[in-house]
């Protein structure tokens, strides 16, 4: 079960994080992995990673927010099964407290960058008979998190990218679905902690633990577990859903 031989993956941010625990599972499964990352080291020590335990991968700089250089990555990788729209990044702010500069930052990463992939990857799929999408959504599209605003919004379009595009493509054989972790222990939560929290490091870290009603954080690992049931044949009649995973974050915090 749960094979992914010879699957052309792509995962975006595929150089940290929940994008790397993606790449490296998908790659043992026998996926051959494309890693694109706007840090060619990051991507660089993924890959490192996945031949070191014998898989197959490949590694490209390309930020997703920019069409160009998004259509010319898919169209060197060529046709591809399997799409995974993880790149994001955070960002902290009411509506009143968001500079315009950051909205559109975090709307050109988390929206307009899913965008631009769907866009170069529907063409491949086509070559390929159909495919497979995952996008990164987030609990902040169910409930909108504090103090989130720009974060909150892009999420949101996420969630509804992944409901149009399954509705467009249901006939060419693509499904589509989304994943919505809470709080995921990666180098993006400690990044945040450190930018936002300087001093109240451990303080932060257990609070962001315990608003899991679980106890504990996300790991990496437990979100490409999901990903790989999603993309492999065996979930061939799911698509148009959003998968929480959250350690009873959205219906248990109450
Ligand atoms: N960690 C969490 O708690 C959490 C929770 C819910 C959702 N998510 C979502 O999961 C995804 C991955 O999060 P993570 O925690 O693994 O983050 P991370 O910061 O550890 O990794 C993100 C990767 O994306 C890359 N990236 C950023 N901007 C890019 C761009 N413009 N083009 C190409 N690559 C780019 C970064 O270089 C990095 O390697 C994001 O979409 C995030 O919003 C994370």
């Amino acid at each position: 079960m749960f094979s992914l031989k010879n699957k052309k993956t792509v995962v975006t941010g595929g150089g940290s994080g929940i994008g790397r625990a993606i790449a490296t599972l998908f790659a043992k499964q026998g996926a051959e992995v494309h890693i694109i990352d706007l840090s060619l080291e990051s991507a660089q020590e993924t890959l490192d990673e996945i031949k070191k335990a014998g898989g197959t991968a490949f590694s490209y700089a390309c930020n997703v927010a920019d069409q160009k250089e998004v259509v010319a990555t898919f169209e060197k990788i060529g046709n591809i099964n399997i799409l995974i729209n993880n790149a994001g990044i955070a960002n902290v702010g009411k509506v009143d407290t968001t500079a315009e500069a950051d909205f559109d930052r975090v709307m050109d990463v988390n929206v307009k960058g899913v965008y631009n992939c769907l866009f170069a990857a529907i063409p491949q799929f086509r070559l390929s008979n159909g495919g497979v999408i995952i996008n990164m959504a987030s609990i902040a599209a169910w409930v909108g998190i504090p103090d989130r605003f720009a974060y909150s919004t892009a999420k949101g379009a996420v969630m509804a990218m992944t409901l149009s595009v399954a509705k467009d493509y249901i006939g060419e054989n693509i499904r589509c679905n989304s994943i919505s972790p809470a709080r995921v222990h990666t180098p993006f939560v400690d990044g945040f902690i450190s930018k936002n929290y300087a001093g109240k490091e451990a303080e932060m870290f257990e609070k962001l633990s315990q608003s899991q009603p679980i106890g504990r954080m996300g790991k990496p690992d437990e979100i490409a577990a999901l990903a790989l049931y999603l993309c492999s044949d065996e979930a061939g009649f799911i698509t148009g859903c959003d998968y929480p995973i959250d350690g009873g974050f959205i219906k248990l915090n109450n």
